[in-house]
């Protein structure tokens, strides 16, 4: 357990790219798993960008760069790479069936210590637990939007993720200088369960013209400190990701305090989504 060397993380988007590069600067050989050579392309370019970032700041020299993205390889063949690897971190966008049959194959090739984790925002982890062999060695390990930058890892346990598994990740996660906090699977764990309906009261206050966007978000980072208000960090996270959230949420606890606000599935439908498609409560036209 304590013999985690070999990860392969799979998508290579905001989330899978952040943790590629987290786990590559912390000297952990890291494979990224993509479906085509563009878009594992991409994730490198952003990488590349990202650790140059820090370099500028003088966080890491440039020696500490170039050996990162040394111990980074790309794949386009799940099957394969899992036949290596002592943990998998699957980070593709939140389809429950997409992820199944991910982590179904996976299965079939992966060797059987490989642990299996998930970085869903909301998925149950027993749920996709229970699609593999494995569902003792199965886990959440989730983390935050800059990777690199924030410090929690939300370390889920399904219904049968055995305490060593548990020990394992919390023990990885502070060798990649984060914080893991541990907590049971249930729909949107503690982060998003806390941090969806604050985003969606944020939108519903500007639904019922108690106030415009910038004034929701002005209250909530000068009178409570946050780095960016929730309707800035709605933008941040994507749109269609919120709602995604909080039907988990709407859905798994049938109670209609989650329930999304029809601003937010008005924006959602005609493509606002936020800082990926230029415009959601603010612009980013470049
Ligand atoms: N890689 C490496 N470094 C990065 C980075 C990246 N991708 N993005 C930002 N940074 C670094 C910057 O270089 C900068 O470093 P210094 O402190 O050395 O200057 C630092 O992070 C801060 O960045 P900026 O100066 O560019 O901007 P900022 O001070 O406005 O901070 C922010 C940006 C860190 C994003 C800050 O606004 C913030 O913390 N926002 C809240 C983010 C948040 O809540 N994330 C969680 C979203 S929820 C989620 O991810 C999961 C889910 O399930 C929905």
């Amino acid at each position: 357990m304590n013999k985690i060397k070999k990860i392969a993380v799979i998508g290579g988007g905001t989330m899978g790219n952040g943790i590629v590069h987290l786990f590559a600067q912390n000297g952990f050989d890291v494979t990224l798993v993509e479906t085509k050579k563009e878009f594992a392309d991409r994730a490198i370019a952003t990488i590349d960008k990202n650790l140059e970032r820090m370099l500028s700041k003088e966080k890491i020299t440039k020696e500490d760069k170039d050996s990162a993205l040394g111990r980074i390889t790309t794949s386009l063949d799940l099957n394969n790479t899992v036949k290596k690897i002592d943990l998998m971190i699957e980070a593709v966008p939140e389809i429950f069936e997409l992820k199944k049959s991910i982590f179904s194959d996976a299965d079939k090739y992966a060797p059987d210590h490989t642990i299996f984790a998930s970085n869903t925002s909301s998925i149950s982890i027993t749920k996709l637990a229970a699609q593999t062999n494995r569902p003792e060695r199965f886990i959440g390990m989730h983390f935050f939007n800059p990777v690199p930058v924030m410090k929690l890892v939300e370390v889920i346990n399904g219904l049968k993720t055995s305490s060593e598994v548990t020990d394992a990740i919390m023990t990885l996660s502070e060798k990649l200088g984060k914080v893991p906090v541990s907590a049971n699977d249930s729909p949107g764990f503690v982060s998003n369960r806390v941090l969806m309906p604050m985003i969606n009261e944020a939108i519903f206050t500007v639904y019922e013209g108690v106030a415009t966007a910038e004034a929701v978000d002005q209250v909530m980072k000068l009178g409570m400190a946050h780095p960016m208000g929730p309707l800035r960090l709605a933008d941040f996270i994507g749109l269609d990701v919120c709602l995604d959230i909080l039907n988990v949420l709407y859905d798994g606890f049938k109670d209609p305090k989650y329930r999304p606000c029809p601003l937010l599935v008005k924006m959602v439908d005609a493509g606002k989504l936020g800082d990926k498609t230029g415009e959601g409560f603010f612009n980013y036209s470049k």
